[in-house]
């Protein structure tokens, strides 16, 4: 565990410049730098790096981050690991953390586990080779299939004997945990409380993670049972979903040819390997899930999917495409003759051949779906409409707009269908997608993290007192929703098509990108607020706060900074009157040494009081805007760092780097109408929401007959419709009368 300090101090380090340096070239443009992204081929730069924000991103394929982003990306390591790896660049020592006693028991439990697994794969090697059953009946079986010495080594196979408790009397002489061994699923018990090997008269195959750690354990079926395969069951170190067979084995392959296999079984895998294909990866039957695809992406974002060419194989073919293409993975697909596995077709077959038929088979999954389909289609429209709505799906689902152009002229081709309509079904089915992958990304990771109690309960998780109304009667504020019945917005996990959403994104986006930036001067108190300060004030005047979890959150840690950032702003404003003076004296001996009329040395110095002033408030504002990404883009959770890299990565924002000059129309510039524009129409949202509500209650009352309710609703409503347009024609004030709070500050910045 690195302590919050060291971690702290590693992050306020790293240079993303330096960093970057390591791996790509990089120029000098203007204040940010550019060169070759290094994680997509490409020959022209557009792989950006701002060193005031820390930051660097891929404007083609959206890659990047923080240091520490960059690194786990790059390496394809986790937070943790990546920290340690620029601990070691700058030369930092960490001093691992002393773990509560929680902690190191949590951390020994799962010692006592890796420890356990990596004994009983020694234990089940041993057997294969070293015991003659082990040599008559799992080794023959091995050798059998083809399989060689050099494979059996590398990837640890071994035996099971098939006598009841061999693994268990071994495992109790070493004096292992026998409750760790059944969490395992290495001991079973029987149903009369006897304990017995799991794992009998079986050749095993064991899972390792992709640091090379066991995790779990496949073992296959020698004598026609019934359960071909027994495998380990899920734990703390086994999570089915986030674990590839042969991924360690795989790895520094899967990086050189910067492309990945995937088939189906262990033996396929070692069949590929065999034949000199190492970068090579098996889901183990079943479904491909996100979190094995994230684990491929860390390496490559080449995927060769490979399958048998009967009619399940071209299914099974055409099954995960969609997920793989959100990922922005370039897929493609391989089909082997009909009825063979990799396992057999390595065994027909030379590896050149093997190798040879790969390259030449290997095919775009889109153009190869798109091929399938209309195969099937034989003149009939019906199936020709179903065969299009699904390529257009797919296209749909490929993030890079380029990518997907390029694909829909191709299928437009082989669809017989005009590219204008392929284009626009595509297009609003791409908004829907896009939509829907926000929802569920941030969701699944929030789950995740609230489940491994990463996440403290956003303070009361199940009611946030959000919104919609709180019943402060009487008061004559313009608190949304005043005066009508109370209703909380639930922020919880299960809330993920809260309408609300986006409206609250587009306000926390403006948070992320210039939460410190000065905006207007306070109406009561006259001190200047900045954006998260205003926003704030905005929401308490309305008693309302984010309804999305991790949005709240989010928001919560940026306010929380504040102080901080006041005191680290101070500091940096000393530094920079030093700066600021030597700065003035150079000027001084510059203007002095000109041959100049008293008059012109006036004009002079006062440009360059004008100057300096301008060059001190632009150092203060650019501080202030690089500040919240700096201490959140590196955020060690997961979820807060999402955010924040989306938030200061969307190409609007970020689209002023490709040019010199700044465009004419900069977002910040624009700050001043935009952000209470969008606090207007989310508050907005929360009023219709309110208002559907109350409509429906409205229905049900006046449908039963129920006319004195009917009428208190109905002037509910008409209340509720007073607010908004009250809230309108307020915002309306803020924004355009001239000499209001807002606009006397003259640059709404520092
Ligand atoms: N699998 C499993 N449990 C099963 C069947 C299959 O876990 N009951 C997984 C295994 O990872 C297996 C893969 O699915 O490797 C593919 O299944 P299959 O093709 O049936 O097995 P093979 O390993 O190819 O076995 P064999 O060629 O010996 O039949
Ligand atoms: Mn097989």
């Amino acid at each position: 565990m690195i302590d919050k300090a060291t971690a702290q101090k590693i992050k306020d380090t790293a240079d993303i410049v330096e960093v970057v340096s390591d791996y790509v070239h990089l120029t000098r443009r203007g204040s940010n730098y550019m060169g070759l992204c290094p994680f997509h081929n490409e020959r022209t730069p557009s792989f950006s790096v701002n060193k005031s924000r820390n930051y660097c991103y891929c404007f083609s394929c959206h890659r990047g981050g923080s240091p520490v982003n960059f690194i786990m990306e790059k390496e394809g390591i986790s937070y943790h690991d990546a920290l340690l790896h620029l601990a070691k660049k700058y030369g930092i020592k960490v001093e691992e953390r002393e773990l509560t006693d929680q902690e190191r028991e949590a951390q020994s439990r799962r010692e006592a586990m890796f420890i356990a697994n990596e004994w009983a794969m020694n234990h089940f090697e041993h057997n294969l080779t070293e015991t003659q059953d082990g040599k008559d009946i799992g080794l023959q079986y091995l050798y059998g299939r083809g399989v060689t010495q050099e494979a059996i080594k590398q990837f640890h196979l071994g035996y099971a004997l098939d006598q009841g408790s061999a693994f268990l009397d071994a495992a109790r002489k070493k004096g292992f945990n026998i409750d760790v061994l059944k969490t395992l699923g290495l001991v079973g018990t029987s149903q009369q409380g006897r304990e017995y090997d799991r794992f009998r008269g079986r050749v095993i195959f064991p899972i390792l993670n992709s640091s090379g750690k066991v995790v779990a354990f496949g073992g296959r079926d020698l004598k026609g049972g019934p359960a071909k395969y027994i495998n380990s069951p899920e734990s703390d170190l086994y999570k089915k979903s986030n674990e590839l067979y042969g991924m360690y084995q795989a790895r520094s392959a899967i990086v050189k040819e910067d492309k990945c296999y995937l088939v189906e079984g262990y033996l396929d895998v070692i069949g590929m390997w065999q034949s000199g294909m190492q970068n090579v990866v098996a889901s183990s039957g079943t479904a491909l899930t996100d979190g094995q695809i994230a684990l491929i992406h860390r390496f490559t974002k080449n995927v060769t999917l490979i399958y048998d060419g009967d009619a399940a194989g071209i299914k099974a073919s055409l099954r995960g495409i969609d997920m793989l293409l959100s990922h922005q993975l370039d897929v493609n697909v391989l089909l082997l003759p009909d009825g063979d596995d990799p396992d057999s077709f390595a065994r027909k077959h030379t590896p050149e051949e093997f190798r040879e038929y790969v390259k030449s088979h290997e095919t775009d999954i889109i153009r190869f779906k798109t091929r399938v389909l209309m195969d099937e289609v034989n003149d009939n429209p019906q199936k020709r409409v179903e065969a299009i709505r699904s390529v257009v799906s797919s296209l749909a689902c490929i993030p890079d707009k380029v990518k997907r152009d390029v694909y829909i002229q191709e299928c437009s081709r082989l669809l017989g269908v005009s590219e204008e309509s392929v284009a626009s079904a595509t297009a609003t089915a791409r908004s829907a997608v896009v939509e829907q992958l926000k929802k569920q990304r941030t969701w699944q990771s929030l789950n995740q993290q609230i489940e491994s109690g990463k996440i403290p309960p956003v303070s009361n998780p199940q009611t946030i007192p959000t919104t919609v109304n709180s019943p402060h009667s009487g008061s004559t504020t313009q608190g949304i929703g005043s005066g009508t019945s109370t209703q909380t917005v639930q922020t919880t996990a299960s809330n993920s098509n809260n309408p609300l959403r986006p409206m609250e994104w587009t306000v926390l986006q403006y948070c992320i990108r210039y939460g410190f930036l000065d905006f207007c001067q306070d109406d009561a108190t006259g001190n200047i607020l900045t954006v998260l300060e205003y926003v704030a004030d905005e929401l308490a005047s309305d008693n309302t706060s984010f309804t999305t979890a991790e949005f709240y959150k989010t928001f919560n840690l940026l306010s929380e900074l504040i102080p901080q950032f006041r005191k680290d702003l101070n500091d940096f404003k000393e530094n920079l009157q030093v700066e600021k003076e030597s700065r003035r004296q150079e000027g001084y001996v510059a203007i002095g040494a000109k041959q100049l009329s008293i008059n012109e040395i006036q004009r002079e110095e006062q440009k360059l009081e004008e100057n300096l002033t301008n060059w001190e408030d632009e150092m203060i504002a650019e501080y202030s805007r690089a500040y919240p990404s700096k201490e959140l883009a590196s955020h060690e959770n997961d979820m807060i760092r999402r955010l924040t890299t989306e938030a200061i990565t969307e190409p609007h924002q970020l689209s002023h780097i490709y040019s010199r000059e700044r465009p004419v129309e900069k977002e910040e510039d624009k700050l001043i109408s935009l952000l209470p524009t969008a606090i207007y129409v989310w508050k907005n949202g929360i009023l219709d929401l309110e208002l559907k509500r109350l409509m429906s209650e409205f229905r049900v009352i006046s449908e039963n007959g129920m006319h004195d309710q009917a009428l208190k609703v109905q002037m509910q409503i008409s209340e509720l419709m007073r607010e908004r347009s009250e809230l309108a024609k307020n915002i309306g004030d803020r924004i355009l009368c001239p000499g209001s709070a807002i606009n006397k500050n003259p640059k709404y910045r520092i």
